[in-house]
């Protein structure tokens, strides 16, 4: 048994994303990616907590509020309102904590974590003189520059020499390097763990600065009215100024999952783990990094003006196609080129010729020979020996798919999850016309037909079950539609053809189940 089945309690993150204009969609894929796995884990009976938010202090946010001509304070009011906004478009579980820097609880804790690292020593007063990223908010005395540009955003980088406080990095390098070789936060892909010990872990590390000096949008230093701690310290932090987070990082019955971009894993494979040990927390048990989502074969971004916009693909094609099309399509540790005829592609494929078709084969059959009511009374599966069905061998397979699901599911592999959702519905139309209902009606072969007319329904409702955490909405209308509600349904009983006795199944006009032309 791994770590992920004993916890019974799990604490996910996303990054909180900083509110200086709209989200793009390469944002909404983080949120999504941190809600699908957040999903599965409920429906394996754990308690889950999502934590999202917003990073709104610092330069970036400052001069984007000038140039907004709204003061801050408004500026990240308003943008933050949007990302809520987004998140519900996006199906996300409806009770995710939203964290903001500027709460006024997040400020204390901060002052106060800095203020324990700074009397014990971790945290010292010392003077910056290098370059700094505005746009990224990253220091730039442990990074390689091409002529003055960031690395990440391609922006002019700015020369800072002014008094600051610094974060003892290599004082804990060797002990960082013990946590990771022990496993005790699992880094996945693991190809992020060897470019760690690539980039840094091998070699010393210089220590980090964490304030600046006059900017006075951020949290100040404690004692010290001229200072203001760092952004990313002050972001780093929110994982563990929510009462959520205070809990999980003072128990070991939480499981604490970060889900991050590739672009941050520094700051959360090298500085939050230093900061955990020298307030003596615990470590989070696993970071998760994944890909870049693509326009135009480069990252999406507002500078180069190549992001899309995910709120209108969601108005035309509803976010659980977005958010399927996400899983089954962009493995999460590659980068995936984005485009909106792809988005249909996928949605014409899946939800139209694949689930859609499925859905009404089964809904019609049943409609003809049974009247839609569920023959679960004629059918082998009322008596206690059902060695004689004729469908044992595709039984069966769906035991042997769940399975598969569910282990692909735990290791975080779910466009392989996704295939296994699809091999089921197409084992599922095969097994239709393989029996040919049709033709043991005229046959007047009942019993076999009440067999299939128990059998099919219930693929239903496994397939909207395991579909849940990609496509919550089709899972509820479809489930509804079978009178099921998701919280009947759990792993144990997705072959226990008697949760179909008495079931029927409704008329049905999903939209999302029509075929879909650019507009
Ligand atoms: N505020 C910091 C995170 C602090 S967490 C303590 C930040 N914010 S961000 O708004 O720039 O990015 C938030 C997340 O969105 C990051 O994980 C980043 O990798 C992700 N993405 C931004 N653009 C992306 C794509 N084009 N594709 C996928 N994810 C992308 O960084």
């Amino acid at each position: 048994m791994n770590k992920i089945t004993v916890k019974k309690k799990l604490y996910i993150t996303t990054p909180i994303f900083y509110p200086n204009g709209f989200l793009h969609l390469g944002h909404a894929y983080t949120l999504t990616i941190a809600d699908v796995i957040a999903r599965f884990k409920i429906i394996n009976g754990i308690e889950v907590v999502l934590q999202t938010g917003s990073d709104e202090h610092g330069e970036k946010i400052l001069k984007s509020s000038l140039a907004n001509g709204l003061d801050v304070k408004s500026f990240v009011n308003n943008n933050v309102n949007k990302f809520k906004i987004l998140w519900d478009k996006l199906g996300i579980i409806d009770n995710y904590y939203f964290m903001r820097t500027s709460y006024d609880s997040h400020e204390e804790k901060v002052k106060s974590i800095f203020k324990e690292l700074f009397d014990n020593g971790d945290i010292y007063r010392g003077k910056y003189n290098g370059l700094y990223c505005i746009s990224c908010e990253e220091y730039y005395n442990n990074k390689e520059s091409l002529n003055n540009k960031c690395n990440s955003c391609f922006f002019d980088l700015t020369i800072i020499s002014e008094d600051c406080y610094f974060l003892k990095v290599e004082k804990y390098r060797r002990k960082l390097i013990e946590i990771y070789k022990k496993r005790e936060i699992s880094v996945i892909p693991n190809s992020s763990l060897n470019e760690l010990f690539e980039s840094f872990l091998n070699k010393e590390m210089p220590d980090l600065c964490i304030t600046r000096k006059k900017m006075n949008w951020g949290i100040q230093v404690p004692n010290d009215s001229d200072s203001t701690i760092y952004v990313w310290f002050d972001a780093l932090c929110n994982y563990l100024t929510s009462v959520h987070g205070e809990q999980s990082f003072s128990h070991n019955d939480w499981e604490i999952i970060h889900i991050i971009g590739k672009d941050i894993k520094r700051f959360h494979l090298v500085y939050w783990p230093i900061i955990l040990i020298a307030l003596k927390k615990r470590m989070p048990d696993k970071v998760i990094s994944h890909g870049w989502i693509l326009s135009f074969g480069a990252k999406m971004s507002k500078s180069k003006g190549n992001s899309i916009d995910p709120v209108f693909l969601i108005d035309n094609y509803e976010s659980d196609v977005l958010r399927s099309y996400f899983c089954s399509k962009i493995s999460i540790y590659n980068d995936g080129d984005f485009s909106e005829e792809k988005l249909l592609d996928f949605y014409n494929s899946f939800f139209v010729k694949k689930l859609g078709n499925l859905f009404s084969r089964i809904h019609s059959m049943l409609e003809k020979y049974f009247n839609l009511e569920i023959p679960f009374e004629q059918s082998p599966f009322n008596s206690k020996n059902v060695e004689d069905l004729k469908t044992f061998f595709y039984v069966n397979f769906l035991d042997k798919e769940i399975n598969l699901y569910r282990e692909n599911m735990d290791s975080f592999s779910l466009t392989k999850a996704f295939e296994n959702v699809e091999l089921i519905i197409s084992e599922t139309n095969r097994i239709i016309s393989l029996f040919s209902p049709w033709s043991l009606s005229k046959e007047n072969d009942i019993k076999l037909l009440s067999e299939l007319m128990v059998l099919l329904p219930n693929s239903l409702k496994i397939i909207s079950f395991i579909i849940w955490p990609f496509s919550p909405k089709t899972s509820k209308i479809i489930l509804s539609n079978l009178n099921f509600k998701i919280s009947e349904i759990n792993f144990s009983n997705l072959l226990d053809f008697s949760t179909m006795k008495g079931r029927n199944m409704k008329i049905l006009k999903y939209h999302v189940f029509e075929r879909k032309f650019i507009s």
